[in-house]
């Protein structure tokens, strides 16, 4: 049996995150946050004292969060890819690094196409959300929605996110790290960040979140026939 598939891709603090929860929980999908991934390797690579820059380091890092993740429970709140570590700004700097690595791609490419072909028990669908969905690991998606917003918009998100929680920060910094990671993420030569030929774009610059759910969401019905929204 194939479930529908949704495909998200975008830079950081696009608004592409809160987008595929929100409609994850819409349609009744199951969600999948990729960066988290990238994210929990570059910490696991931190914690065993590597350095993310290095091959070698990135792929154990990659290695241990797979063998990890078979042995988890994904629906404990202490699972691997719910620890709030993995949130703060070091841990996104050195994400960004591993995620340029092929060999750390490739160990995670089976963990995401697994996920998107069987959503779980009590699912109609699966919702991912990353930088390569529509390009690289659900070509097939049934529908691709690529999300954007300005970059000083996406600055002023993380600034409000860093400081909700207690993370002294300036704007200039933010906005500074921000570009360093926009350049990795777009420019690296393994799967980089760029919307599929077929995806929609979205522009949430000026949209409050319930406007980016409804326009998705319009999108999406446009896409497929009868997904039930409620
Ligand atoms: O979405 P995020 O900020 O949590 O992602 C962290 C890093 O992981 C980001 O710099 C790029 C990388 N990433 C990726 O290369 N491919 C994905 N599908 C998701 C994230």
């Amino acid at each position: 049996m194939s479930y529908p598939i949704i495909a998200i891709d975008g830079p950081a603090a696009s608004g592409k995150g809160t987008l595929s929860r929100n409609i994850a929980e819409k349609l009744g999908y199951a969600h999948m946050d990729t960066g988290s991934l990238y994210r929990a390797v570059a910490f696991e690579v931190l914690e065993m004292g590597g350095d993310p820059e290095n091959a070698d380091d990135a792929l154990k890092g990659a290695d241990s969060l797979a063998n990890k993740i078979k042995n988890d429970d994904p629906s404990s709140s202490g699972f691997i890819l719910h620890n709030a570590k993995l949130r703060g700004d070091e841990v996104a700097q050195a994400a960004s690094v591993v995620a340029a690595m092929e060999p750390v791609r490739k160990q995670l490419v089976i963990l995401q196409r697994t996920f998107a072909q069987n959503p779980g028990e009590g699912y109609q669908g699966a919702v991912l959300d990353g930088r390569d969905i529509g390009t690289v690991i659900c070509p097939e998606a049934d529908v691709k929605l690529f999300v954007t917003a300005n970059i000083e918009v996406r600055a002023g998100r993380r600034m409000k996110e860093l400081q909700s929680r207690g993370i002294e920060a300036t704007n200039g910094t933010v906005l500074e790290d921000m570009r360093a990671r926009d350049a990795r993420d777009t420019e690296r030569k393994s799967s980089p960040l760029k919307p599929a030929e077929d995806a929609v774009m979205l522009d949430t610059s000026q949209l409050s979140e319930s406007e980016v759910l409804e326009k998705a969401l319009e999108i999406i019905q446009g896409k497929m026939s009868g997904p039930t929204i409620s």
